[in-house]
């Protein structure tokens, strides 16, 4: 018998459901982005957010099952992103999804943001064990080993800022618009490599630390001006952007020799980054090493990934009563 599960996804700037069938075959998805509201005061505003949800996540239900052509009974189980994330967002899908399991008693699926990320790879696709998935978001930067399908050990991760987040204020201080990663990612095509900036925490563990960077290019904007000089954004965005993928491409290789992995999956929106992908991706060709990447679309926040990850978590027994509440922060298990 054929499995739906319905995904629902709010854990910050997007109202996202999805309905995937068998853990692989997307039947539809809804993403609405608050991204134009954000934008104007240069950053997610949390309350703003989930404010928009509770308007929004009601008529996203409707427009999917429409779009999906199925009824809420013939749905197989609930999956809903309960953390990490902006409070208020999540609570607003986890009591979506928790009256959805209560009205229609259907089972409810707990799912990690970054599992659903990780799952993310797993649509329309098959993720082959063991294997290194590397997690680079707004929120997330993170060295994961799985053995097996639904089973994570973190490896390593982020002290301090995550990748996406260190992208968004380097951005803001080069005057560029929210969410500035798409942005520095387009610019740095045409800059040069020629500013000096630290290294980004290069040591024998699988830690990443982002801050020191960010804080060099913010210090070095703010010097300049004072100066009254001119800022060469263009260089200064690819030198930025050349630290950070030097260091990810080189933990992760190190990952993988270390762990005899040969799959490798990055996922999360750096990962819609072209250089981190063309870094990755010649690394994987001399390593021979077998590389996924999810579309550009499934790489942002949306909830056909969390309805994918819900499959694999169903498949392995994890379910949730009514008392699942949302966590802004927990620990990937
Ligand atoms: O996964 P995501 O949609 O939300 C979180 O879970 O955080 O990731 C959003 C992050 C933002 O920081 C955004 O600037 C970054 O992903 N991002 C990019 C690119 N596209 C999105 N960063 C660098 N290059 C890109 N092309
Ligand atoms: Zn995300």
């Amino acid at each position: 018998m054929d499995t739906y599960i319905l995904g629902i996804e709010t854990s910050c700037d997007e109202t996202s459901m999805s309905v995937v069938k068998n853990g692989i075959d997307e039947i539809a998805t809804i993403v609405l982005t608050q991204i134009d509201v954000h934008k104007m005061f240069g950053g997610v505003v949390p309350e703003i957010a989930s404010r928009m949800h509770i308007e929004n996540i009601t008529i996203v239900l409707e427009e999917l099952l429409d779009k999906a052509k199925i009824k809420v009974d013939d749905i197989t189980a609930i999956a809903v992103t309960y953390g990490p994330g902006l409070i208020g967002s999540l609570l607003i899908g986890v009591e979506c999804a928790k009256t959805l399991s209560y009205i229609y008693k259907k089972p409810l699926i707990p799912i990690h943001h970054i599992a659903g990320h990780i799952y993310a790879n797993a649509i329309g696709n098959k993720m082959e064990f063991p294997l290194i998935a590397l997690v680079v978001s707004g929120g997330h930067t993170e060295l994961i080993y799985m053995k097996e399908d639904y089973s994570f050990e973190r490896i390593g991760g982020t002290l301090d800022d995550a990748v996406g987040e260190s992208y968004d204020k380097v951005a803001r201080v080069l005057e560029l618009e929210y969410p500035g990663g798409p942005k520095i990612d387009v610019l740095s095509k045409i800059g040069k490599d020629t500013y000096t900036l630290p290294t980004p925490l290069d040591d024998s563990s699988y830690n990443f630390s982002f801050s020191g960077i960010k804080s060099a290019v913010i210090n070095l904007v703010h010097n300049e001006k004072q100066r009254g000089n001119d800022i060469r954004k263009a260089d200064l965005a690819c030198s930025f952007q050349n630290r950070v993928v030097g260091i990810l491409t080189k933990k992760t290789k190190r990952a993988l020799k270390e762990y005899h992995v040969e799959n490798l999956i990055i996922a999360g929106g750096v990962a819609a980054n072209k250089v981190l992908r063309e870094s990755i991706t010649q690394m994987c060709e001399e390593e021979n090493i077998k590389l996924n990447i999810p579309a550009l679309s499934y790489c942002t926040d949306n909830a056909t990934m969390i309805a994918t990850a819900g499959f694999y978590a169903y498949k392995k027994g994890r379910s949730a009563d009514l008392t699942l509440n949302a966590k802004a922060n927990d620990i990937l298990k």
